[in-house]
């Protein structure tokens, strides 16, 4: 299986006017596609700083994140950001003001998909995720927490991406919802050969990973592979 994304002895630091905090120390690691992540930690470990380099949003101040073999320094990463890696949150992060449909329409909008097209794959995403076309118009206010996740999956397939990452996704949620919600994290990278990579603290969701990664103080260790 080849892997999608690899860590080698990635460091990260804050630094604010007045202390540094390094939030990272020599992470080194991998993931492949077809597989769900779990990373586990105390609080403040570094868990979301690491997603947040996975996702592109910075870089690391040492050490190097590839993609496919090529550094994410050297890459385009609003582009792979658009089109290749999704965040899902524990707090949804829909937009407010969109319907639900529209909300998985975005990505497409901003990748130039035409309209009728983009309307055609976000009912399949939409359906995939198991949510009853009776929803679609409404907006996120009007549906429940574990609807609106479900929606904030489908918007992240929309974006046609290979790379799913979510910061406590189930944060929010209770068991029966965050059951679903694991099930369909899984779907996706059994079925559609996603790299799944879940930031929890709950210890059934990491028992439904195949891989699960420890942070502590910044570093990495393998838990279970
Ligand atoms: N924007 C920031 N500026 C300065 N320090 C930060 C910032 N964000 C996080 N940190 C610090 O970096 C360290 C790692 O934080 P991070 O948010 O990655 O932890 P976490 O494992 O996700 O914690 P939690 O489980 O509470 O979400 C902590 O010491 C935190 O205080
Ligand atoms: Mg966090």
């Amino acid at each position: 299986m080849s892997k999608i994304i690899e860590a080698e002895k990635v460091s990260y630091i804050y630094q604010t006017k007045y202390q540094k905090t390094k939030a990272l120390s020599e992470v080194s690691c991998s993931f492949e596609r077809g597989k769900v992540y779990a990373i586990t930690g105390k609080s403040g470990s570094g868990k979301s700083t690491f997603l947040s380099l996975l996702a592109g949003l910075d870089v690391p101040a040492e050490g190097t994140l590839y993609v496919d073999g090529e550094d994410m320094k050297e890459m385009d990463r609003d582009a792979y950001r658009m089109n290749r890696a999704s965040v899902i949150y524990q707090a949804f992060h829909l937009f407010p003001l969109l319907t639900v449909q529209e909300n998985v329409m975005f990505p497409m909008e901003l990748q130039h998909v035409p309209q009728k097209e983009a309307e055609a794959r976000a009912k399949e995403h939409l359906a995939k995720v198991g949510l009853p076309d009776t929803l679609y118009k409404k907006m996120p206010n009007m549906i429940s927490g574990g609807e609106q996740q479900r929606v904030a999956i489908a918007r992240a397939m929309a974006s046609g991406g290979e790379i799913l990452l979510a910061d406590e996704p189930t944060g929010n949620l209770d068991s029966q919802n965050e059951r679903v919600i694991v099930d369909l994290l899984c779907k996706l990278a059994h079925e559609e050969n996603y790299a799944v990579i879940i930031v929890t603290h709950n210890e059934a969701v990491a028992a439904a990973a195949d891989v699960v990664y420890g942070m502590s103080d910044g570093a990495l260790t393998v838990v279970r592979e």
